[in-house]
């Protein structure tokens, strides 16, 4: 039998303050806001459901009623569209069993570090995955679905790695590379937002992880990394040479909808690959592009 645990459990945290994208976040999270139908939230809910996750644990702060209410049944509106005939397919299956998804807060914003172990008495002793919404990847299968596969072949702990711009590179984590292996990297070293012309590599970390409830004890007792924030990397790179440890390379999109470019960048990549409003949206850039 695998000594590869199964990945049942994943973790949203969701707590952050969305700063960079005031004044929108003032009094709505970050992770509803909507790229052309859906929230961010969902696409990675179901990112993670297509992956074979069972259990969804959202990490909230306080003002993110409206995620719990998105994931919830919505009486009055349900009644009224079935009043009216209208089909509720669009919100029917986005309310998840009872009992799921699972909801901890993290009082203060202290940290993605300190978010995912405010998830520690959910996670228990299993591995988990870590998904940060407002990062919306797109592609087929999912990211996390490809992660899952590559998983169950070499177990221990995945990241995603994805190149950037050599000059971003100190706005992300980034992976010391070691021998790659098709979409799998060998992670000698993760490094958080490196001085500019320090990073050994352009391999960023976007916000999928794979981890083992270990990452949990180190967190335990945490250290001020970059920004006085307590990173979920500075933890995991603990882990390195004590267990394996790969980045994984996702063959598909990603979009940062954290940032307000990258948000729209979303939405008209979304946008014009509908059949439905693709067409008009293509010619109505068309016209403003000419
Ligand atoms: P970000 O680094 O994007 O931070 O967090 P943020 O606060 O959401 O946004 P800005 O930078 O102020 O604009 C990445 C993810 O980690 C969560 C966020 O909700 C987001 O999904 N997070 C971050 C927490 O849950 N708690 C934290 O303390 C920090």
């Amino acid at each position: 039998m695998s000594s590869i645990k199964p990945l049942r459990k994943a973790v949203f945290p969701v707590a952050g303050l969305g700063t960079r994208f005031l004044p929108a976040t003032k009094s709505m999270p970050k992770e509803m806001l909507t790229v052309v139908d859906k929230p961010l939230i969902q696409y990675a809910v179901e990112e993670a459901l297509e992956a074979g996750i069972e259990q969804i644990i959202f990490v909230t702060g306080r003002g993110k009623g409206a995620l719990e209410d998105h994931f919830d049944i919505s009486y009055e509106l349900e009644a009224t569209m079935k009043a009216r005939g209208k089909s509720l397919a669009l919100i029917e299956n986005i309310r998840q069993t009872p009992g799921s998804p699972v909801y901890v807060r993290q009082q203060e914003p202290l940290g993605l570090g300190h978010a995912v172990w405010c998830a520690r008495e959910i996670v228990g002793d299993e591995p988990f995955a870590v998904l940060l919404p407002d990062e919306l990847m797109v592609g087929t299968p999912g990211f996390l679905a490809q992660m899952v596969e590559a998983y169950h072949r070499v177990g221990g702990n995945l990241i995603g790695a994805l190149e950037v711009a050599p000059e971003e590179t100190d706005k992300y984590g980034i992976i010391t590379p070691g021998a790659v292996d098709g979409p799998l990297t060998e992670v000698l070293e993760v490094i958080e937002k490196p001085k500019q012309g320090t990073a050994k590599s352009n391999l960023m970390t976007p916000g999928r992880y794979i981890l083992q409830p270990e990452v949990m004890k180190i967190l335990d007792n945490p250290v001020k990394g970059a920004g006085g924030e307590i990173q979920l990397t500075d933890a995991m790179a603990q882990l390195i040479g004590k267990q394996p440890f790969h980045g994984y390379t996702f063959a598909g999109d990603r979009y940062d909808c954290g940032d307000k470019a990258g948000f729209i960048q979303a939405n008209l990549a979304l946008a014009l690959a509908r059949e439905d409003i693709g067409p008009s949206v293509r010619a109505f850039a068309q016209t403003l592009l000419s």
